[in-house]
């Protein structure tokens, strides 16, 4: 298929092309945003890390929530000895069968005063194992369902984008090189991300991959968007058609 210049386009190709590129440049910006606030917290700080990265999909393997809670927290509510055997119920693997015996006495004492479905602060219960069990569990990060799912719809749905992003910007004039380069390094980084993602959820230090991916990924973007929509709009035919090489 013949490739076209962006001066010998028709108004309408140029909207076409124009509003697709300020929706993707959007939705970029919207992903990035969403990534933050959804991931800042992850390891109690404010601000992207890569400790935040990293526990999400390796999760915090040092303890459980509820051990982080009546060691952070909640440690106001608990008496000494009561953590103590709190803490080595969570080491033994929190077993259900030393639940009623050991454990919902302390949380009676006062923790069931809020984290009670009747207290209306909307508040995990702990009346029930069940209630306590996600806390008492290691945080192995997210899910190899959720990371499988996630993968695959990342792959499909971003693969077709650059796609049609890369297309648009074959037709502006660069440097042969950096063009080449332009195209297939956000899809490289696309792979190297989810590759890193699963790696990660086995050894958190893989979390910079999935930073420096994530990275390149942006850069390729942006650098595609805004060199299509300057030249679309703004580069001149030449005087004379045929002194122009053939675009590479
Ligand atoms: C005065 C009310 C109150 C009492 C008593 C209380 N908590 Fe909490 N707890 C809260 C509130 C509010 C939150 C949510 C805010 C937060 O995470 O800091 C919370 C959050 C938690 C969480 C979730 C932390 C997370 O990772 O999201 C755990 C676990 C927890 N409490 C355990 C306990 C235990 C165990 C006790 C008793 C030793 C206890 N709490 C006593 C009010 C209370």
């Amino acid at each position: 298929m013949a490739i076209h210049r962006y001066y010998t386009l028709t108004l309408s190709e140029k909207l076409l092309y124009t509003s697709f590129l300020l929706l993707v440049g959007l939705g970029y910006l919207m992903a990035t945003a969403y990534l933050y606030v959804t991931h800042e917290m992850n390891d109690n700080k404010p601000g992207l890390s890569v400790a935040d990265v990293a526990n999400s999909y390796y999760g915090n393997r040092s303890g459980t929530r509820l051990e982080a809670a009546i060691r952070g927290p909640m440690a106001g509510f608990i008496e000494e000895e009561d953590r103590g055997t709190m803490v080595a119920w969570l080491k033994s693997g929190a077993p259900e069968k030393t639940f009623e015996g050991d454990i919902k006495p302390i949380l009676s004492k006062t923790c069931l005063n809020c984290h009670v479905a009747s207290s209306g602060q909307n508040l995990p219960d702990f009346s029930s194992y069940a209630g306590l069990h996600k806390y008492a569990e290691v945080d192995t990060g997210m899910s190899m369902a959720s990371l499988l799912k996630l993968s695959h719809i990342h792959l499909f749905g971003i693969s077709i984008l650059l796609f049609i992003l890369g297309f648009i910007f074959i037709q502006s004039e660069v440097n042969v090189h950096f063009k080449r380069f332009l195209v297939v390094s956000p899809m490289i980084a696309v792979f190297v991300d989810v590759l890193a993602w699963f790696l990660t959820k086995w050894d958190a230090h893989y979390a910079v991959v999935v930073i420096v991916a994530g990275a390149v990924l942006g850069f390729s973007m942006a650098a595609q968007i805004l060199i299509s929509l300057y030249q679309i709009w703004l580069l001149k035919a030449p005087a004379h058609p045929d002194l122009h090489p053939p675009l590479k």
